[in-house]
């Protein structure tokens, strides 16, 4: 082939590839100058589309491990341990306007979400404090689920319900009585079921940490204070303010029967990986060495090791 006609080829490929390319852009600019129906949906639309569904599903499934045991599996909120936020005043603005907040809703959202609210702002209405959920905050998520968790939540924004979660202050609060202590659910004997199948990679793990190291004790106190209480209660009995709502309900970390039916590989397995269909979330992003220090300190309320 002589030089030329390779030349000649070359050009028919490359204008060739452009065709499809260029139909896409013509289709996309004909809708933005309007040359093309709107009813029409171009490719960059329906791409745009499409990723956004993405982002609302991944945020649903999201939604459904850490934030339905307090919030409601429909963000309805469970009463007396977090508020509805599939509500009106929160997704339209006014809820932002009232307590002084300059950014937009999803801004609003997305530090919520993130940094959490360390300090109750109703500790009266709600029993549960909202946990910090951005791994820049020391949380489990990445800053992607992040946006996944507000696209979901904004998803809502058209629906949702007129609900008046925070009454303004000096209206008469609801009691607070508690109800009758649940009946304990029966103890197995023996070794807790779902740890005959650890996989391999947690079958065996040792703590790099002795049982009664105060400091590895007290780190680990930190941390399940901050992230695990909630659920599985200050002194471990499993009945933290979100317990209610649970159910199977969070393990009690006092009953010996139970610890000892919980092999330590067991322990760890099921901290990193959650527990599924439960309200027990998945803990790896925290990182072993956290991981190892809170089971630790699970450990102590029963002594047994
Ligand atoms: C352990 C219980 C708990 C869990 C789990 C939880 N929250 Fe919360 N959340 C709360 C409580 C309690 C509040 C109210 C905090 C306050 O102001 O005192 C709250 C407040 C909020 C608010 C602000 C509502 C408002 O009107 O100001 C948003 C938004 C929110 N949570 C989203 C989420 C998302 C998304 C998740 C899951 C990643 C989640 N929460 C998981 C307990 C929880
Ligand atoms: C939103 C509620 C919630 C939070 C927060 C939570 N847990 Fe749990 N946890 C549960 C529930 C529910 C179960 C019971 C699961 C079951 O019955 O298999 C459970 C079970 C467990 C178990 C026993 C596992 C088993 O197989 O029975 C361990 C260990 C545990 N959690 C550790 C932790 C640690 C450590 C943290 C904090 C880093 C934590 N949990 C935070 C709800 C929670």
């Amino acid at each position: 082939m002589s030089t030329q006609l390779k030349i000649l080829v070359g050009i028919i490929f490359t204008l060739l590839t452009c065709i499809p390319l260029a139909a896409v852009a013509v289709g996309d600019l004909g809708h933005d100058i309007g040359i093309v129906p709107k009813t029409q949906e171009t490719g960059m639309d329906k791409r745009a589309a499409d990723l956004a569904g993405r982002q609302i599903e991944v945020g649903a499934d999201l939604f459904g491990q850490y934030c339905f045991s307090c919030h409601g599996a429909k963000g309805e909120g469970i009463p007396q341990v977090a508020p509805a936020i599939n509500r009106k005043d929160l997704l339209d603005g006014r809820r932002e306007k009232q307590v002084g907040w300059s950014g937009s809703v999803q801004g609003f959202l997305q530090d919520t979400i993130s940094a959490g609210r360390p300090i109750q702002s109703r500790p009266d209405l709600y029993a549960a404090h909202m946990p910090t959920w951005s791994q820049e905050y020391g949380g489990p998520l990445r800053p992607d689920q992040i946006d996944a968790l507000v696209a979901f939540v904004m998803n809502w924004q058209s629906t949702a319900p007129e609900v008046n979660a925070w009454p303004p202050p000096g209206t008469p609060q609801p009691t607070m009585t508690p109800g009758p202590s649940p009946t304990p659910a029966p103890q197995q004997a023996g070794v807790n079921p779902t740890c005959l199948n650890i996989p391999s990679q947690y079958a065996g793990v040792k703590s790099p940490y002795q049982f009664n190291d105060a400091a590895v004790i007290a780190a680990g106190k930190q941390t399940y204070d901050d992230k695990c209480s909630a659920c599985h209660g200050a002194q471990g009995q499993g009945d933290g303010p979100a317990a209610a709502a649970l159910n199977p309900k969070p393990a009690n970390f006092t009953d010996k029967a139970f610890m000892q039916g919980l092999p330590v590989d067991c322990q760890f397995y099921r901290i990193s990986e959650g527990v599924t269909g439960t309200g027990m979330p998945p803990w790896k992003a925290l990182g072993a060495d956290t991981i190892w220090k809170v089971l630790i300190y699970e450990r102590s309320f029963s002594g047994v090791q």
